[in-house]
């Protein structure tokens, strides 16, 4: 049986609103055998359906952070609570079972090679399908059928038949993001999605994964290196450095004082101007293209 963690209710002034947490770390903590304290005691709590941006200079502890809650690294202590599972005490099988409610993307696709378009976005089915049957590579029809919903929604249904190292990068990430739907999950864990990729396809990416949590009412941990693309698209975003959370608010918080608390001194003002700018022509093609039917 999985260990079981108290629901969280939020009450508001005027009603009581219930609002399960999907996510909560508690005290969290790792130290690598190296000495290296990668966290320090994190709390942090995800509501349901929040898609959250997780930034911070390199080695703040952003993978540290989303391996933890996956297990792929041991945290040191604390607890981490899966919509009601403690995955901190987990026996090897639950783990396997609860892993199954947590989808990863990854910066580099993660993608196999010689694979299919569609068998790749299948293998995010492994975990749920007999040893046998992933061994012959016999999915069932409605898994076959999800998979193909999956990639016409990312535009990707005339390519099923390729295979991924014919893909360009975007197309990857777009499978990639099928793979880790596919496992219909609570949430997803997003590590740096866009760091090989070009500007523009970052944000068509990015976009894409943010509409899809709201679409599928998925939480999300996405981090991301991009601190205006962070902005731009999720709800809300924590600052890491050195293991600690150093901002936890809206994207609009991110002054130039809260920046250079996370990044260190730069010229934060300018930056924040040309984003700005930048994010004013997007949002124009954007209304343009939807005023045209594009
Ligand atoms: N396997 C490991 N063994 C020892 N130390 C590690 C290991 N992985 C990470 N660290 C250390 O833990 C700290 C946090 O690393 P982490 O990779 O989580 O940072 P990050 O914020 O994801 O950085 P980046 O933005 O460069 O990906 C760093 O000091 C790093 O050197
Ligand atoms: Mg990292």
């Amino acid at each position: 049986m999985f260990a079981a963690c108290l629901p969280t209710r939020i009450i508001t002034n005027h009603c009581f609103f219930a609002s399960l947490t999907m996510l909560s770390l508690d005290k969290l903590t790792k130290q690598y055998k190296t000495g290296d304290l990668a966290l320090n005691d994190i709390y942090l709590e995800i509501p349901d359906g929040q898609v959250m941006a997780l930034i911070g200079p390199s080695g703040a502890g952003k993978s540290t952070l989303i391996r933890c809650v996956n297990r792929l690294v041991e945290p040191t202590s604390g607890s981490i609570c899966l919509n009601e599972t403690e995955l901190s005490s987990l026996s090897q099988g639950e783990l396997r079972r609860a892993r199954r409610r947590m989808g990863m993307i990854f910066q580099e696709y993660a993608l196999v090679e010689r694979l299919s378009v569609m068998e790749n976005v299948l293998s995010g089915r492994l975990g749920y399908v007999s040893f046998w049957r992933s061994y012959f590579r016999n999915f069932p029809q409605t898994d076959v059928d999800e998979a193909y919903r999956l990639l016409a929604r990312v535009g990707l249904d005339h390519m099923a038949d390729k295979r991924a190292d014919e893909l360009s990068g975007g197309q990857r990430q777009r499978v990639g993001i099928c793979r880790a739907l596919i496992q219909n999950p609570e949430l997803l864990l997003v590590d740096e999605p866009t760091a090989s990729l070009d500007p523009k396809t970052s944000r068509q990416i990015m976009r894409l994964i943010c509409e899809l949590c709201k679409e599928r009412k998925l939480s999300a941990i996405i981090n991301i290196h991009d601190v205006f693309l962070a902005q731009m698209f999720a709800e809300r975003i924590v600052g890491l450095q050195l293991g600690e959370i150093v901002y936890d608010g809206p994207p609009d918080g991110l002054t130039p004082d809260v920046l250079t608390t996370i990044y260190g001194e730069e010229d934060w003002e300018s930056t924040i101007e040309k984003v700005k700018e930048e994010d004013f022509e997007e949002k124009r093609k954007d209304s343009t293209s939807l005023a045209s039917g594009k």
